[in-house]
């Protein structure tokens, strides 16, 4: 035996192992090799990941270079458009097929082919799981084709031409010739520092992509090149069964990513995709740590939808290794963790360009800090976030009347009624969008500025809601409120009138009413009828923990050596 873990299916010379060689196309020269699974997320239902049908012969070429064999299998793809009610739903069914493949087949080490919000997330948690040597290969962001003299940036620039397009400034022909350079824009994840972006920001700081992956054009030569270098590098991994997962995502890892996420003004999903990897490898984080992370990191980005450049110029500015140089000089960064390629945190940002441009210092930052704070406060007991940098300065002290809406629906239905009674004074309140409610919690939380006040000049309000908002959105909304209303939370609770007072500088979201007319409130709740929900979304709204515990299964979190060592199971005859 090798010692491989491919072993106990490919050594031997009885029948079982004769057919597990066919079945995997080895010939003679590939026998006591490592095979190293390439984990594919192609998928014509998601233009996210449609750049890895062109990388994917350079993994391969990798991988053989390397000394290992590789072998390519399909995973389901999650595209952020066009999967409802959400590719959240199906985060977790992502990484639980990715480590029951791992599980099943003989395979030494993995190269997570991954680019979409949820299918990184997905990769990361899979690769905590099984603990196996691999990498994840970023599909690279998509061009910019100019819309009005500007580059298109994904996502932020569609919302702001909704809002003109609301209060008539962009008219039908304008709102088509955006849908229009919007198809031109090709493959590859949102170029502003959306989900994608930042989850790509963060899987390098936690060592699980190679250095130089941030913001790299989908179609260039240097993603050909990152593709090639990611096969090589985990062929020797798989060699040497040497660095795991565990080993790169640290504890320090973790704290460094949530500081990264903070100084690029990055997208507030991230704190659930990160605290869901984190936990699976028995890391805990609580949102009061994560705040206090937060608390003295400015915005150094100059990256949409908190600045006004895309991931493209940071990648052309030395991407990670920029952005982390002022910070490691300052004390804000543990420049002993170990990166994709071996190097440190210190060593890669020694070897990388200083800051200009698109990247500041701390002394020139683009916003203050903090960029994003956690708040707790009777709306919120167990936590809600906000992302100060996308959020209006005047909002953060704000106190307002509740305007509620029932559900995504119900505020899709009354939004723009000249009936509704608001004011640009009062709360936006979306309820019931949260993991269980939906259930899968979408990308709800952002109501848009009701259409009479839009059309006034408002362009900015305070909203809550347990659900999520894209990477690519702005406003002052509260967000992830937990417990949601669905099993309870005292968002549910809230009337149309209550006064909610948002205190950034407290880090506190209130609903001043007094306790005892909310637990009257409660008695008299009528519970919401359950839906007969089947199959996965049934398994889901069951077993989902809340946004502050990263809306992963219950059953999928505590990891013990055994669980995360992925021994052969017993290999014989299927
Ligand atoms: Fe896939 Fe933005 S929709 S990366």
């Amino acid at each position: 035996m090798s010692g491989l873990r491919s072993a106990a299916w490919l050594d031997g010379d009885d029948e079982v192992a004769v057919l597990h060689r066919v079945a995997l196309g080895l010939v003679e020269t590939d026998r006591g090799r490592p095979v190293v699974g390439i984990a594919d997320t192609s998928s014509d239902l998601n233009p996210c990941q449609a750049a890895f049908a062109a990388l994917l012969p350079h993994v391969e070429r990798g991988i053989r270079d390397g000394g290992a064999v590789p072998a390519r299998f399909p995973v389901m793809s999650l595209g952020e458009d066009l999967m409802k009610p959400s590719a959240m739903l199906y985060r977790n069914l992502a990484a639980m097929e990715l480590e029951e493949d791992v599980r099943a087949h003989p395979l030494d080490a993995i190269i997570f082919l991954a680019n979409c919000d949820k299918t990184v997330p997905a990769a990361l948690m899979a690769a905590a799981s099984t603990d196996l040597p691999g990498l994840l290969l970023l599909g690279g962001s998509r061009a910019a084709p100019l819309f009005e003299g500007h580059p298109l940036g994904s996502g932020t620039d569609l919302w702001r031409a909704l809002d003109r397009r609301r209060t008539g400034d962009l008219d039908g022909a304008g709102w088509r010739t955006l849908e229009r350079t919007l198809a031109c824009a090709g493959p590859g994840s949102c170029n502003t520092m959306g989900t994608a972006s930042t989850m790509a920001l963060v899987t390098e700081a936690l060592g699980m992509c190679l250095p130089g992956s941030t913001g790299c054009p989908a179609g260039s030569p240097d993603l050909t090149d990152l593709a090639y270098r990611t096969g090589l590098e985990v062929a020797r991994r798989a060699l040497v069964q040497m660095p795991v997962p565990s080993t790169a995502m640290t504890a320090a890892a973790f704290a460094n990513a949530f500081r990264l996420l903070a100084a690029a003004g990055g997208s507030t999903n991230t704190v659930i995709h990160l605290t869901a990897v984190a936990r699976r490898l028995g890391v805990e984080l609580t949102l009061e740590q994560i705040d206090a992370w937060w608390a003295p990191v400015p915005l150094l980005l100059d990256v949409e939808p908190c600045g006004s450049r895309l991931v493209h110029d940071v990648f052309a500015a030395g991407g990670l290794g920029t952005l982390a140089r002022p910070m490691l000089a300052a004390g804000l960064l543990d420049g002993t963790t170990v990166l994709g390629d071996g190097s440190t945190l210190a060593e890669h940002a020694g070897r990388s360009p200083e800051p200009a441009g698109v990247v500041r210092t701390l002394d020139d930052p683009v916003a203050p800090a903090p960029t994003m704070v956690a708040l707790h406060g009777t709306l919120a007991p167990d936590g809600a976030v906000l992302k100060t940098a996308a959020a209006s300065p005047d909002l953060w002290q704000h106190t307002g009347r509740a305007v509620v809406f029932e559900d995504y629906a119900d505020m899709r239905a009354r939004l723009d009624d000249p009936e509704l009674s608001v004011t640009a004074d009062d709360v936006l309140v979306v309820r019931r969008c949260g993991p269980v409610g939906v259930p899968g919690m979408p990308e709800w939380a952002m109501a848009p500025i009701p259409q009479a006040l839009a059309t006034a000049g408002v362009t900015d309000m305070v909203r809550v809601s347990d659900g999520r908002m894209s990477g690519t959105s702005f406003g002052t909304v509260v967000l992830h409120v937990a417990p949601e209303a669905a099993v309870g939370g005292p968002l549910a609770l809230v009337q149309d009138g209550d006064p909610i007072r948002l205190d950034v500088a407290g880090r506190r979201i209130d609903l001043l009413v007094e306790p005892a007319e909310l637990a009257a409130r409660a008695a008299r709740a009528v519970p919401v009828a359950d839906e007969h929900l089947r199959g996965w979304p049934r398994l889901y709204r069951d077993h989902v923990l809340q946004a502050p515990q990263g809306c992963d299964l219950d059953f999928l979190t505590a990891p013990t050596p055994e669980s995360r060592r992925f021994v052969p199971p017993v290999v014989g005859r299927s």
